[in-house]
Formats: C-alpha cells, structure tokens, sequence
C-alpha cells in the first residue's frame, strides 16, 4: 500500500496563448476556447524535459522533506524522454545524483496512473520512490496543423511515494486501438526498408478520441465506485486527465456532480499528457484543497487507447 507524500510541478518559462497561435495557423481564441477550454499553453524554448522533470522533482523531494539520495527508484511516465535512449528517468537520477533503479513507462496520458500501479507493487522492496510525469509534445506535434497544435503544451508534474494505506483502488487498461491517436517513431535510414518517414507528427481521429474519453472514463469511474462501494458523491474531487474542458464536463454531467468537485487547469496549461495529473495534484495541493481524510479519484486516459484509474484517501 502507498501513500503520496511529495508533489511537485514545472512548467516551461515560455506561454503561449491561443491569439499568438491565431496568428500562425487558421484559428482562433473563440474556436480554442468554444472547443476545448484552453486559453493558453506553456512550451520549451530553452529548456529541456530533463530540466522540467528535475525541477517537478526536486519540489516533490522538499515537500516530502526528502533528500534525493533517500529515493530508491525513479520511473518516468513519458512519451518520448529527451533520448530514445537512455530514458528520461536515467537523465533525472544523474541530475539528482542518485543511484537507483530508473526507467521511464509509456502510457501516454495515462502514464502517471500507471507509475501509481507499478509503485505500489514495488513499494515493500523500494522504500521511497519518485514519479515524474513529464512531456513535450511541442516537439511531436505539426505546427502547421490546426487540428492537433492547439491542443497540447509542455509541462512535468512530481510525485514521492512511500509505504502507507491511503491507496484503496486502482486500474489500469488499455482498450487496444493505436490508430486512434498516434505519432510514428522516426524511420532512420536503414537500407533494408523503403519505409518513409511521416515527420512523426501526432496524429488523431479528434472525435473518436472525444467520444473514447467520455464513454471510457465515466465506465471506469462507475467501475470504481461499485467495487468500493461508493457513491459519486463520496468522492471529495475526481481528478481527472486535462485534454479537454468538454470531455470533463460530459463525465460530471453524468455523475451529477458540482463543477468544483471537478478541479481543471486546461485553460492555463492545455493538454501536458502525462504531467497533467500530478499538475493538477500539486497546484491543489497549493491551494490546500486538499485535506487529510479526502477522497480523490483520478483517471487518466490517452493514447493506446489507454485508462488508469486510482482511489486515494488523503493521508
Ligand atoms: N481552429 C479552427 N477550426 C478548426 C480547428 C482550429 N484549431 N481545428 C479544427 N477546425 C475545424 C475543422 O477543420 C472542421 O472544419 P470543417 O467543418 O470545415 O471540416 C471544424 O473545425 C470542426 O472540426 P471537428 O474536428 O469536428 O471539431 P470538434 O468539435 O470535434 O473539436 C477537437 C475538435 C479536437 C477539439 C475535439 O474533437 C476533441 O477535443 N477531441 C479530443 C482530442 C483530445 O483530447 N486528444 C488528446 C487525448 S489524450
């Protein structure tokens, strides 16, 4: 059993609001806005995701009054790290100076619900175990793409999990469809194929995706609730994976709930994948929404098409 004892967020230096993308690509603020919520997004100029990442985590560790050297193990839930390889986790540990066992988990915008899963089975062997959520699609997606570069920005959030029982569920799936939502890997330049190279933009059928999200999600939460026995109205906040403020409000129309037991950060932010969850944690926790004795659900879905879903009782 596990219990979250640090978090922390960073976001890049540079924002980007949706009148500066209004005028590089055909769109505008009340479309973006209309459409998915999001006013603004923050994307890499200089930095790197190993920059992002080790400021997330090093927030995380002072919060958790923590040193890095008492980490035992980093995972990473990411899309793509700054390398191929080695991972993002490898970078983070050198950064931190710590030697452990490090490795990075691809499970898109579900990822950091599955770092949780892969924590909590790892908990009694590893005593503190540090999971940073961290992407940059400003280098995966097509600027040129209206559909698509509206959507996302770059962002890491931090967490520090150690033994405790605050855990009560969680789940994670994936509802095998690649197609839906995809960016291809790069092709080289092996003689041995004529594969030719897409760009590896993101790529994605918008409306399945939508559609996926608000059927997947509201299935695994009423999933959640029968097997511990909980009403929606147990649950003090459902935080849930920022891509889009509609997909969001379809979910808590259904369950019935007050917009306030749906906390977002879209509009500031846009679509951070793996890093919007714990985000969105950390800046709650800021805002001390969060108290002991509270109820959390988190759900996380993306590409795959994956789920992650988690019940935690604040400690
Ligand atoms: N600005 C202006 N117009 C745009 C636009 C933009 N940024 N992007 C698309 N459009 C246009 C389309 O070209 C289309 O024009 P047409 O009718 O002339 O063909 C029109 O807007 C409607 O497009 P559509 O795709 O039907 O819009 P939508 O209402 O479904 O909204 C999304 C599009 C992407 C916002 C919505 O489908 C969505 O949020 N899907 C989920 C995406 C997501 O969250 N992905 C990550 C999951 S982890």
């Amino acid at each position: 059993m596990i219990k979250i004892i640090g978090t922390g967020r960073k976001l890049p230096e540079r924002s980007v609001s949706n009148d500066e993308l209004a005028a590089m690509v055909d769109t505008s603020d009340e479309w973006i806005t209309s459409r998915t919520g999001i006013k603004n997004r923050f994307v890499c100029t200089k930095e790197s995701l190993t920059d992002l990442a080790e400021g997330a985590a090093r927030i995380a560790l002072e919060k958790a009054n923590l040193s890095p050297q008492e980490i035992e193990m980093i995972i990473c839930p990411t899309i793509a790290g700054d390398f191929s390889f080695p991972s993002l986790a490898c970078c983070l540990a050198q950064r931190l100076n710590v030697k452990c066992p490090a490795f990075d988990i691809n499970a898109a915008c579900s990822g950091f619900i599955y770092g949780l899963e892969i924590a909590e089975s790892l908990i009694s062997k590893y005593k503190n175990i540090l999971i940073v959520g961290a992407d940059m699609m400003s280098r995966l997606i097509d600027w040129n793409d209206r559909a698509s570069c509206v959507l996302f920005g770059d962002g890491a959030g931090a967490c520090v999990v150690t033994s405790g029982g605050a855990l009560k569920y969680i789940r994670n799936n994936a509802d095998a469809n690649p197609e839906m939502l995809f960016a291809k890997s790069r092709t080289g330049n092996s003689p041995f194929t004529n594969e030719e190279s897409d760009g590896g933009f993101a790529a994605m059928q918008g409306q399945d995706v939508y559609k996926f999200a608000v059927t997947a999600v509201g299935e695994e939460i009423n999933l959640a609730l029968a097997k511990l026995n909980l009403s929606a109205a147990d649950i003090d906040y459902f935080v849930l994976h920022q891509a889009n403020s509609r997909i969001i409000d379809g979910v808590r129309t259904r369950l019935k709930q007050p917009p306030e037991k749906f906390p977002m950060n879209i509009d500031k932010y846009a679509n951070t994948t793996a890093a919007t969850i714990p985000i969105l944690l950390d800046e709650m926790i800021d805002e001390e929404k969060v108290k002991t004795g509270n109820t959390l659900m988190m759900v996380g879905f993306g590409a795959g098409m994956t789920t992650g879903t988690c019940v935690m009782v604040w400690e």
